[in-house]
């Protein structure tokens, strides 16, 4: 019989359960496409005592994650941890270095120091498996690395937060606020208790940056990723989106664009109107999608759940299949050396349409400030919004969507809109996706 590949997993939260439940309800489909058993032998985690709901008898314990790393019957660590520093940093790096194959599901991992890991496994001759970092259970990774090779990718864009598209969804659904429906969301489990990375964006821009690394063939720049997240989204905004024929989504794009010494690098996080035919409007709750466009294969899209037990462990175990396969191939696609150093575009030269939402005092000449400054900035307003009128005297909330125009006649308009009297709050500009 063939021998077994012997698994070490680190971490026995909700993916590493998920891992041991599902190796062994698909035991034999498992052992069938990997072409040997996939044996998990040893496990770490804080607690040695805690219930988890899966049976542990039969594994060793290991009382450290430095003792898993050097744990001569793993042939593979399985890093289901979390963090993107201290303990998982240190057995990841300890893994490999041991020549140990590594499979994480740890994005924030990758893209603080998936370079650095690469290198490593390089050095070592140890495979590194990341599927899981990035949009759950959606083979994107291997999608992208594998499927896709052979195109020139320009663009992948998508949402790869599912706890921000599951709060922006059940605003529009509902009518609520932001804060009302986190609340709610954190009461039923579906967001973290602290749920910032996934709100500010942090989350997303994690899995964007490794996705334009392997999609583009470059050393991955997490730091050149701009980020905004949804907190400032209003239900209002997402009314006025609705009426204009948009929905408002956390959208993660990275653009590959030609400069005049190389390839340069754009990437962005932020709350987008998404047009209400593309794909992205329909993707709602907790699922993600990813869309990459290739030369030749055009546009792909890639959907799913992008969290949870199951999901996750599909990805998890479908990177162990493939190393049991001797399947192992560079983690970002090309050899560390000959991933390219892009510069980072500057996106002022970009044409698109924005929706901007100012918050301002009710009175008389407060949108012709506004429309002087757009004026003078060379922005050209398409349509306007102002329902009703403050109750007190107080603010009320103007919504414009722009034509299309330079990205810097925005930011120059908001310069000279900076300070003015009549805003009482900074306005809120919220991209269109282009199709
Ligand atoms: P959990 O918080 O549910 O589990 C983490 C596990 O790691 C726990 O078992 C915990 O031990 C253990 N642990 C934490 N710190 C240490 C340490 N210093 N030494 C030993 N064990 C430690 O996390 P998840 O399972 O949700 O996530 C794991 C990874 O997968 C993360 O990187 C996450 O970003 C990623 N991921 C998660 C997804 C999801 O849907 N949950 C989706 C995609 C990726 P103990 O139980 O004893 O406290
Ligand atoms: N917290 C992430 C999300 C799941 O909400 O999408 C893990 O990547």
């Amino acid at each position: 019989m063939a021998e077994p590949l012997r698994i070490g997993i680190a971490g026995l939260g909700t993916v590493g359960t998920g891992v041991l439940h599902l190796l062994e309800t698909n035991r034999a489909l498992v052992r069938a496409r990997a072409g040997r058993p996939i044996e998990a032998v040893a496990v770490s985690a804080r607690d040695r005592n805690k219930d988890r709901g899966v049976d542990l008898s039969g594994l060793r314990w290991a009382d450290s994650l430095h003792d898993l790393a050097a744990d001569k019957d793993c042939d593979v660590v399985v890093e289901l941890v979390g963090g993107s520093e201290g303990d998982a940093l240190d057995l990841a790096r300890s893994a490999l270095s041991a020549g140990k194959g590594l499979v994480t599901a740890n994005k924030a991992l990758i893209a603080h120091h998936g370079l650095e890991l690469a290198g490593l496994a390089e050095r070592h001759s140890a495979p590194l498996k990341f599927e899981a970092a990035v949009a759950g259970g959606i083979p994107v990774v291997a999608g992208l690395r594998e499927g896709a090779a052979a195109n020139a990718i320009e663009r992948i864009y998508g949402i790869l937060n599912g706890t921000s598209n599951y709060v922006l969804s059940e605003m529009e659904a509902s009518g609520a606020d932001f804060a009302d429906v986190l609340a709610e969301a954190q009461a039923k489990g579906y967001a973290e208790a602290d749920p910032a990375f996934d709100v500010d964006g942090t989350d997303a821009a994690h899995k964007l940056a490794i996705l334009a690394a392997i999609g583009f063939g470059a050393r991955i720049d997490f730091d050149g990723v701009a980020v905004s997240g949804i907190a400032e989204v209003r239900a209002s905004d997402i009314a006025h989106a609705r009426t204009l024929g948009f929905v408002i989504r956390l959208v993660g794009v990275a653009d590959c664009e030609a400069g005049p010494s190389g390839s340069r690098l754009l990437q962005r996080v932020r709350p987008c109107l998404v047009p209400d035919h593309h794909p992205l409007a329909h993707v709602t709750g907790a699922t993600n999608a990813v869309v990459a466009e290739g030369d030749f294969a055009g546009r792909l899209l890639f959907q799913g759940a992008g969290a949870g037990a199951g999901p996750t462990a599909s990805a998890v175990v479908a990177d162990l299949i493939d190393l049991a396969r001797g399947r192992t191939g560079h983690p970002f696609s090309l050899p560390v050396g000959e991933l390219a150093a892009m510069e980072r575009a500057d996106p002022g030269h970009r044409v698109g349409r924005d929706y901007i939402r100012f918050t301002v005092a009710d009175r008389p000449g407060v949108l012709a400030e506004i429309t002087a400054a757009m004026r003078d900035a060379g922005v050209s307003i398409e349509s306007l919004i102002q329902h009703g009128r403050a109750q007190d005297g107080g603010e009320v909330l103007v919504a414009m969507v722009t034509h299309e125009g330079e990205e810097r006649c925005v930011t120059r308009a908001l310069e000279l809109l900076s300070g003015a009297s009549s805003l009482t709050a900074a306005p809120l500009v919220l991209p269109i996706l282009r199709d």
